[in-house]
C-alpha cells in the first residue's frame, strides 16, 4: 500500500485563473473558538470552522477531557462546554498531530488545571521549541517538564493554582501571548503580554466578542482572572493564509481574474497584501464588515507584472505564515528582493527558510539564504521539476504556485500534507483549473 506520504502529485502549469473561490475557515480563529467554546458552561455553536487536522487535534485534545462535540455536514459545529474549571484529567497522552497553535495554546490552559497531562505530536511537533510557552507559564506557578529542559515535547504539565504575571516576550508570537492571555483568565490578578511588535490578535478580538474584558495598550494587552465563560456563537471567515496561495497564483499566470470571497482582513494577518503592493500589485479589497469582531472583504485580484521588494520588521509578523508564497512571486517578480527579519521561519514546522531555498533552487531560482531571511534574484522562468513538500503543508503549497507558474510539469512528493491547514487544497485547485493537479500512486 502507498501511504499518503510516499505519494506525489503532478501539478501542471494550465493557464489563467478565473472566477470565484470561497476559502476553508481560518485556522488560528478555529483553533480559538474550540479552545474558549470548550471552556464555556454551555453549548457554543461555531459556523465555518476549518475542517483540518489541526483543528480536529484541538477538539479531539478537548473530548479526551470530556469536552462533547459534534460536527454537522454543513460544517457547523456544536461544542458541549464543561465551564472554566470543568476539564478532566486526560487518561492517554494527548497526541497533537501537526498542530503547534494547539500545544502552546493548550499547554497555558493545562497549566491551569488541578490535574496532570502529556502533550505530544508528530516527529515536526517534537521538534519545535516549547521553552518560548514553558518559562512563563513555570512562572505563573505550573511544573512543565520535557525534553531538553522543557523546550522539546512532549511536554509533560501538573497544573496548580496559577499567579497572574507581567510578561515581556522576546519574540512576537501569537502563540505565546494566546498561551499566557488564557493562562490568565484562571488566576486572581491581571496578566499582561508586551510583544515586540503586534503579532496576529485573534485572541483578543475573540475574547471581546465573547465578552471576556481585555485591555490593550500599545503592544500591551491584559486580561483578568475570571469566574465563567458564558457560549456563545462564532462564525469563523475564512483563511487569508489559504486565499494567500490563489492571490499570489492568480498575480503570476498571465490573463488571470479572480474573486476570492469572504476572506478574513485582520490587518495583523494581511502583511502579505502590503508586500505584494509594495512589488506594485494591485489588489481590491470590497464588501468590508466585520463578523464576530473580525474584519473580512472579497479580495479582486488580476495578473500582472511585478517587481522586486524588501520586507523586514513588523510586517514580518503580519504575514509570517505567507513567506513561502511571498518567496515564489518574488522569484517571478523583476529583480531582487530581501527578506529580513525572518529567523522564526527556521522553527515552523520545518525550517522554512531551508525548504524554501532548496526546492525553489530545484526551479532554477537564483535564491540564497541569510540566518534571518533570504535573498531572491527574480524574473528568472521557472522550470518544471521534482521537489518535496518536507511534509510542510505550507511549503507544499507555495510548491503548487511555482509549479503553476513554471515551464513543464512539476512532481511535488508528500502533497497531502496541506491537511494541516486546507484538506481540500488540490481538489480545489484542479476544480479551479482542471488538469492542473493530479494525484500520482508512485
Ligand atoms: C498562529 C501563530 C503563528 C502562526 C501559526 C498560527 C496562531 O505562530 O505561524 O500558523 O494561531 O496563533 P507564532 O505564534 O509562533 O508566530
Amino acid at each position: 500500500m502507498v501511504t499518503d506520504s510516499l505519494r506525489r502529485m503532478r501539478v501542471d502549469p494550465v493557464g489563467p485563473l478565473k472566477g470565484e473561490l470561497t476559502l476553508p475557515g481560518d485556522k488560528s480563529i478555529t483553533h480559538r473558538a474550540i479552545i474558549l467554546g470548550s471552556l464555556t458552561d454551555g453549548v457554543t455553536e461555531i459556523t465555518g470552522a476549518l475542517r483540518s487536522h489541526d483543528c480536529r487535534d484541538t477538539a479531539k485534545a478537548f473530548r479526551s477531557m470530556g469536552v462533547a462535540s459534534e460536527e454537522a455536514d454543513d460544517g457547523r459545529l456544536q461544542i458541549h462546554g464543561v465551564g472554566l474549571y470543568g476539564l478532566k484529567e486526560p487518561a492517554e497522552i494527548l497526541d497533537l498531530g501537526n498542530s503547534g497553535t494547539t500545544m502552546r495554546l493548550l499547554a497555558g490552559v493545562l497549566a491551569a488545571q488541578p490535574f496532570f497531562s502529556v502533550l505530544t505530536g508528530d516527529q515536526y511537533l517534537r521538534a519545535r521549541p516549547m521553552a518560548r510557552v514553558v518559562m512563563p507559564l513555570r512562572s505563573m506557578g505550573a511544573t512543565i517538564l520535557g525534553r531538553a529542559g522543557g523546550n522539546l515535547p512532549p511536554l509533560a504539565i501538573k497544573g496548580t493554582r496559577l499567579q497572574a504575571i507581567d510578561y515581556v516576550s522576546p519574540i512576537a508570537s501569537a502563540q505565546v501571548k494566546s498561551a499566557i492571555l488564557l493562562a490568565g483568565l484562571f488566576t486572581d490578578g491581571e496578566t499582561t503580554v508586551t510583544e515586540p511588535s503586534l503579532s496576529r490578535d485573534h485572541t483578543e478580538r475573540m475574547f471581546e466578542a465573547i465578552g471576556i474584558p481585555i485591555h490593550r495598550n500599545g503592544l500591551s494587552v491584559r486580561v483578568d482572572g475570571i469566574k465563567k465563560i458564558s457560549p456563545f456563537q462564532m462564525a469563523i471567515p475564512g483563511d487569508f493564509s489559504a486565499a494567500a496561495f490563489f492571490l499570489v497564483a492568480a498575480l503570476a499566470l498571465p490573463g488571470s481574474e479572480l474573486t476570492l470571497r469572504e476572506v478574513g482582513i485582520n490587518p495583523t494577518r494581511t502583511g502579505l497584501l502590503d508586500a505584494l503592493r509594495s512589488m506594485g500589485a494591485v489588489i481590491e479589497v470590497s464588501r468590508q464588515r466585520i463578523i464576530c469582531g473580525e474584519p473580512v472583504a472579497d479580495l479582486h485580484v488580476r495578473s500582472q507584472a511585478l517587481h522586486g521588494t524588501e520586507i523586514a520588521g513588523a510586517l514580518i509578523p503580519r504575514m509570517v505564515d505567507e513567506i513561502p508564497v511571498f518567496a515564489v512571486a518574488a522569484a517571478l517578480a523583476a529583480g531582487p528582493t530581501t527578506i529580513r527579519d525572518a529567523a522564526e521561519l527556521r522553527v515552523k514546522e520545518v525550517d522554512r527558510i531551508a525548504a524554501i531555498v532548496e526546492e525553489l533552487h530545484g526551479f532554477g531560482v537564483q535564491i540564497e539564504q541569510r540566518p534571518d531571511g533570504l535573498i531572491i534574484q527574480g524574473g528568472a522562468s521557472l522550470s518544471g521539476c521534482h521537489c518535496d513538500s518536507w511534509g510542510d503543508h505550507r511549503v507544499a503549497m507555495a510548491l503548487a504556485v511555482a509549479a503553476l507558474a513554471a515551464e513543464g510539469s512539476t512532481t511535488i512528493s508528500d502533497p497531502f500534507c496541506v491537511s494541516s491547514s486546507f484538506p481540500d487544497f488540490w481538489t480545489r485547485l484542479d476544480a479551479a483549473l482542471p488538469g492542473a493537479a493530479v494525484p500520482l500512486e508512485t
